[in-house]
């Protein structure tokens, strides 16, 4: 199948565009580098001629009250397009529990995203993922200074970025769901809990401080980004993925 991934070279992008064509699809990397931009709709109809399915995994540059607005007129664009070109099945990646951390803007942000695509004309799938390892050093960097990081207690159930872009890879080269499907990585983790263990992995000797108001993760609580039942529980563990 010809397939565009728009967002084709981020984290998971790059990664899906890799699993796609090593299983003998025709994808696409499309961004602002390879001269596409989904904000203003330059070059959208183009990547989507003859696309029998297109992945976005784009991402807003900010996480502020800007997001909103990224995923409102990216999702327009690219609904408009998909539909003028006849594409067949329109995939996201979004953030398991997204709609339970109302506080948070871009978890708002995502949820809008859904909303509009299933709102849409074109078939669709929705991917759910739990916070990829990869965004742990930055969760960190967050609220860290010389000598502590200070961190709520949120429970969290991180999945390393390759188990998902597999998923995705999966879910696009499948029939459209009309629906979501969930994925999280394999332990549940305290947020304050994973940073002990980045820590140590790093040789790092700053100090965990247990904080239930600092950082992005305290806007949210209880089981909210916890896998439910009907999700698929990936490989890899954090503590594999750092020690590669
Ligand atoms: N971080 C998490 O833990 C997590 C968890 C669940 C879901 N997600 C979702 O996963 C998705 C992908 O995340 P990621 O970490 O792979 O993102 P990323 O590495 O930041 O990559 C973002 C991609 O979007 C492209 N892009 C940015 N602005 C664009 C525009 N105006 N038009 C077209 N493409 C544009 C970038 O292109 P350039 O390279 O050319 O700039 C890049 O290819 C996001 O939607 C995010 O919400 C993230």
């Amino acid at each position: 199948m010809k397939i565009a991934v728009i967002g084709g070279t981020g984290l998971i992008g790059s990664q899906v565009v890799r699993i796609l064509n090593a299983s003998g699809h025709e994808a696409a990397p499309q961004s602002p580098s390879t001269g596409l931009d989904l904000l203003t709709g330059q070059g959208v109809p183009e990547a989507l001629e003859g696309a029998e399915v297109v992945v976005n995994l784009t991402n807003s540059p900010t996480f502020d009250d800007a997001s909103p607005a990224f995923f409102q007129a990216t999702m327009d664009n690219l609904l408009t397009a998909a539909k003028a070109a006849g594409v067949g099945h329109a995939v996201i990646l979004s953030i398991l529990g997204a709609d339970q951390v109302p506080s948070l803007v871009y978890y708002r942000a995502k949820v809008l995203q859904e909303d509009i695509l299933k709102a849409g004309l074109v078939p669709y799938s929705i991917v759910r993922a739990t916070q990829f390892f990869e965004f742990m050093d930055l969760v960190l960097s967050e609220t860290a200074d010389e000598n502590t990081v200070r961190l709520p207690a949120t429970l969290i159930q991180p999945i390393a970025s390759a188990d998902v872009a597999q998923e995705v890879a999966d879910v696009s080269a499948g029939t459209p769901l009309r629906g979501t499907r969930n994925i999280a990585g394999p332990d549940v983790f305290t947020v304050d809990e994973l940073g002990r263990v980045t820590l140590a992995a790093h040789s790092d000797h700053r100090t965990v401080v247990t904080d239930n108001s600092a950082g992005m993760f305290a806007a949210a609580s209880g089981d909210a980004l916890i896998a439910k039942d009907d999700a698929a529980i990936a490989k890899t563990t954090y503590r594999e993925w750092l020690a590669r």
